[in-house]
């Protein structure tokens, strides 16, 4: 198992390019199930939750080639349509194939994601509204089993609650079924308005994109035409260099960032002390003269993004005086504070408050990745402590972050992977 030693303190300078957003890339690619020709994706980001979605488009027999940050996909040879445990219990995502399976095909089996280290994370929202269009659901040995021999029906979805992956899973199953689905309470994200855009210039007629009420009018079964196309920059990996530059008070410039996708970011940076300067889809990030605290409630898009939570604790740490963080989320998604603990952060946590009291001298740890987010508020604060740590279980990272170490180095920081 691989970990990462960090020696904190180093200033940081100079450019990172932003990758591909792994959250958009996802849907998009189980959307490709739905297309009558091979699409070619570009600006992937190779990171490991998009080969394992590959490999379990592979496992069903589409075929596929993956280069760089490349990939062209064809599923007009996908012969199973059951998404098996092996590869579900390592990606949650997987379950985006649910709903173009089922719309494609009219069944399919798709091992139910199982609670994980954020919270339980159940999935009925989208098996709620499959068969309100129609499926015909059961649950047997840990398997979702839909089927809609006769294809789904378009439908008015009204979600109890917004949900980013029950939507785009709609939308995939709306794009080939009979007639107008209408879903109320959309998720608003960036990656669920790039699928519908996608899905768009694939010929599906869509109102209402960006907004929480969107219509899809369906195909009726028929395959659709999907365009070659480029996916978005991944926001939260810029809204995590930006922190990287703010916890070392260090000027540096992230390339190819969208700035109107990381607005809540900025808004609590700015509200931190720090200062931006925008030109096209570059920021440069300016130290603060002394940083802030800051009150921070996560929430949907375009709200600040639960997935940047973990990383404004860390940078809260160096703030003088007190920030409040209130996860509103996910139940369980504060498993970084008592690793954040082991560099020397103060933090109170009730419920699903934290009360980060700084600022806070930092020394170098061991410390354990828990997720995704959570290890790379690890990453931060070890950038910021005096000392050396080890960041250990760091394949969370690997999930979610395009060659971490390397860019993390070329700005001047000094980071090793090195082997348990
Ligand atoms: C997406 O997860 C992201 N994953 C997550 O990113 C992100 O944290 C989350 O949206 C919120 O922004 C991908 O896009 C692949 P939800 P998702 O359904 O879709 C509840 C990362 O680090 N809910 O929007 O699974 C749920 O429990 C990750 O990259 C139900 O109750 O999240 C949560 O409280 C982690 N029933 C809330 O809704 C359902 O059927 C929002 O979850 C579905 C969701």
């Amino acid at each position: 198992m691989d970990f990462l030693r960090i020696v904190g303190g180093k200033k940081l300078s100079g450019d990172v390019q932003i990758s591909g957003a792994k959250n958009a890339a996802l849907p998009l690619i189980a959307s490709t199930i739905l297309a009558s020709r091979p699409v070619t994706i570009d600006n992937l980001p190779n990171v490991r939750d998009i080969k394992t979605l590959l490999k379990l488009l592979d496992n069903l027999g589409a075929s596929f080639t993956h280069e760089g940050s490349q990939a062209t996909i064809d599923t007009s040879s996908i012969d199973s349509t059951v998404a098996t445990y092996d590869i579900v219990r390592t990606m949650r995502a997987s379950i985006l194939v649910l709903g173009p399976l089922l719309a494609r095909f009219g069944h399919c089996e798709v091992s139910l994601p199982g609670g994980c280290a954020i919270g339980q994370r159940p999935i009925d929202l989208h098996l709620k509204a499959l068969e309100q269009m129609g499926a015909d659901i059961t649950i047997k040995s840990g398997y979702v089993i839909a089927e809609a021999p006769k294809g789904l029906k378009g439908a008015t979805i009204i979600f109890d609650k917004i949900t980013v992956t029950g939507t785009e899973n709609i939308l995939m199953a709306a794009a080939l079924a009979h007639g107008k689905t209408t879903i109320i309470n959309a998720a608003k994200e960036p990656e669920v308005v790039q699928l519908c855009e996608v899905l768009q210039q694939s010929g599906i007629k869509i109102e209402g994109i960006g907004t929480d009420e969107i219509t899809v009018e369906g195909t009726g079964g028929e395959t659709i035409a999907m365009p070659d196309f480029a996916v978005i920059p991944d926001r939260i990996e810029a809204g995590t260099y930006l922190c990287a530059g703010a916890i070392t008070n260090s000027e540096i410039r992230l390339r190819g960032v969208i700035p109107e996708h990381i607005e809540s970011i900025l808004v609590k940076m700015r509200q931190m002390g720090f200062d931006f300067t925008i030109d096209g889809s570059d920021i440069t990030i300016h130290p603060a003269k002394s940083i802030q605290p800051v009150e921070i409630v996560t929430s949907e898009y375009p709200g600040f993004p639960t997935d940047m939570q973990a990383q404004f604790m860390a940078l809260a740490l160096l703030a003088n005086g007190t920030s409040i963080i209130e996860e509103r989320l996910f139940e369980n998604r504060f498993m970084h504070v008592s690793e954040l603990r082991r560099f020397g952060a103060n933090i109170q946590l009730k419920g699903n408050i934290a009360t980060v009291i700084g600022p806070t001298k930092l020394y170098g740890a061991d410390v354990m990745a828990t997720d995704l987010r959570a290890s790379s508020a690890l990453v931060l604060a070890a950038l910021a402590a005096e000392g050396v740590s080890n960041v250990h279980r760091i394949y969370h990272l690997d999930r979610g972050y395009e060659n971490l170490e390397d860019k993390l180095n070329a700005l001047g920081a000094d980071v090793t992977r090195l082997k348990e």
